[in-house]
């Protein structure tokens, strides 16, 4: 890879779609192939949520979480090419697949100052370096100039039966109405975005596909990318 800094500008590579679409996966594999930082916003929205539930404050009562956001120390960096989160010194990443997040999520995540300062934290990872993200409004709301999006998605009985698969209890189509309905940066497709449909890949063939969408958007050569200039 280049080492001269001013070769490609720092970038941002939007990956949206609903729940279990096989996002995460194709994000974190894109990334190793294009050696990229990978940032799961989602992991955020669910950072919240169990900071919230520990603190037993009712998801739905906005002011309360508000309050609570006003009041917690936020920390996004990454640990070697994936991003994490601590709250309040905290990392609660085994916690955040718990059925009790993945109900009440979205009634977090609908709130328009929790978004405020989780889209500004996710805009803060550019300030070093260039990325992969994943998640709902990346491409419409977070990185809306980024050239590069795709959004993915999978056919609903597949996605249901992928969390059954992984042990988790998740009512994915009720998280996608919600997410989908909400006033603030609902999940959609982003303006300029390309649809990639996981359902009948295998996860070699989806980054393939992945790739060939991001080099038809102008994504420069691998070997003159400067992820981390
Ligand atoms: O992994 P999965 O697709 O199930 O969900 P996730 O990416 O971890 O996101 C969990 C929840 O966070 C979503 O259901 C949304 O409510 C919220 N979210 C969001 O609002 N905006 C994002 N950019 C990412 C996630």
């Amino acid at each position: 890879m280049s080492s001269d800094p001013a070769a490609t500008p720092r970038f941002a590579i939007a990956i949206d779609g609903p729940a279990a679409s096989g996002k995460s996966t194709l994000a974190r594999e894109l990334a190793k192939r294009l050696g990229l930082v990978m940032v799961n916003s989602g992991a955020m929205y669910r950072a919240v949520t169990w900071k919230a539930l520990q603190e037993d404050i009712d998801p739905s009562d906005d002011a309360a979480v508000i309050a609570m956001m006003d009041r917690i120390d936020i920390h996004c960096g990454e640990i070697g090419v994936t991003s994490n989160i601590t709250i309040d010194g905290v990392d609660p990443s085994p916690e955040l697949r718990s059925e009790a997040i993945n109900a009440n999520v979205s009634a977090i995540s609908a709130i328009p100052e929790v978004r405020k300062r989780l889209v500004d934290l996710q805009r803060n990872y550019l300030d070093h370096t260039s990325i992969i993200m994943e998640g709902r409004d990346i491409g419409s709301v977070v990185f809306p100039d980024t050239p590069f999006k795709i959004y993915v998605d999978a056919d609903e009985a597949v996605r249901a039966a992928r969390r059954t698969h992984v042990g988790e209890v998740d009512s994915v189509a009720k998280r996608d109405a919600a997410d989908s309905e909400r006033e603030h940066a609902p999940l959609m497709i982003a303006d300029g975005a390309v649809v990639l449909d996981t359902s009948h890949h295998t996860i070699e063939s989806g980054v393939d596909a992945a790739i060939e969408i991001l080099k038809q958007q102008g994504l420069p050569d691998l070997d003159k990318l400067t992820p981390s200039a």
